[in-house]
């Protein structure tokens, strides 16, 4: 990879973000940071950015003279397609003007499969993305260890756990897929979609039972009528969340667990 060539990563402050930072650093690349709230040592920082991809903030500023962006900025919690699609759009349009020759989108294995709010906002973003005329090259995940665990901790607040039986889940470790993105950056784009997802596929049921082991929890679980899911419990019964594509970099669910309970 050229080590003179500066990347703009978006959602900088993010779960993912945080450690593409790190891993572009760790190679000897320009990283360059951008959000909506400089964080805290920002003072002084030449690398970081302001950027609200909402009110098109810091659109022109941030894009100007990089190479390569890698976007995992997005409206994670409210969902919101002004962020996701109209914000990526508009990112992408500052990009071109640019000359910004490589654009990484991150998204998420399943988005086609799973009939999810949210999943509906990422596929229109991709679409997006292909649309733009920009190289490109879009790396879908798998959920992110971190995000399990959170979910797992607000599933199992009661005592009584009620789980749909079936859920395949492939948890990946967040580092892993901060890694395959540098070395994404570091390769010509694909102009296509690449894959990622942890080591092992899980029942949810399974998954749930280590958790709650790891954290010394105990809870009775019982089963739920999986017409409570309606229509997403197919695609989930049937792998829609889960990939072929096996980080061979990613902690397995277990290692994480060792790891996260412990600290
Ligand atoms: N979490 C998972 O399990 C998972 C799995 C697969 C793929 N993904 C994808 O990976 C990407 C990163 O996810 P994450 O878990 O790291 O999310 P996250 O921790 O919620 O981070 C989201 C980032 O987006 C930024 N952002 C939100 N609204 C913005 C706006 N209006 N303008 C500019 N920046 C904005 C946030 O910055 P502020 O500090 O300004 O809020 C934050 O840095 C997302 O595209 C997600 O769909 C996630």
């Amino acid at each position: 990879m050229s080590s003179h060539k500066k990347i703009l990563v978006t959602g900088a402050s993010g779960l993912l973000g945080r450690l593409v930072v790190s891993e572009l650093e760790q190679a000897g690349q320009t990283a360059i940071r951008a959000g909506r709230k400089p964080p805290a040592n920002a003072a002084g920082m030449a690398s970081w950015l302001k950027l609200d991809l909402k009110t098109g903030d810091g659109l022109e500023d941030c894009v100007s003279g990089i190479a390569t962006i890698i976007h995992c900025a997005s409206s994670t919690g409210p969902f919101d397609p002004e962020v996701d699609v109209s914000g990526t759009k508009a990112l992408l349009a500052a990009a071109r003007s640019a000359g910004v020759s490589h654009m990484i989108h991150v998204s998420i294995v399943g988005i086609d499969r799973v009939p999810y709010q949210y999943y509906k906002i990422k596929l229109q973003a991709e679409e997006v993305v292909r649309a733009s005329g920009i190289p490109f090259t879009i790396l879908r995940a798998t959920q992110f260890h971190e995000f399990a665990e959170f979910l797992l901790a607000r599933l199992t607040r009661l005592p009584l756990v009620f789980l749909p039986g079936g859920i395949k889940i492939q948890p990946v470790e967040t580092r892993a897929v901060a890694k395959r993105l540098v070395e994404i950056a570091g390769a010509e784009p694909t102009n296509g979609i690449r894959e990622i997802g942890g080591p092992d596929v899980w029942e949810l049921r399974a998954l749930v039972k280590t958790w709650l082991g790891a954290h010394q929890k105990r809870r009775l679980l019982l089963p739920m009528p999986g017409l409570v899911l309606g229509r997403l419990a197919r695609p989930l019964r049937s792998g829609g969340l889960t990939t072929s594509v096996q980080s061979e970099l990613s902690l397995n669910w277990e290692e994480h667990l060792s790891g996260s309970a412990a600290g």
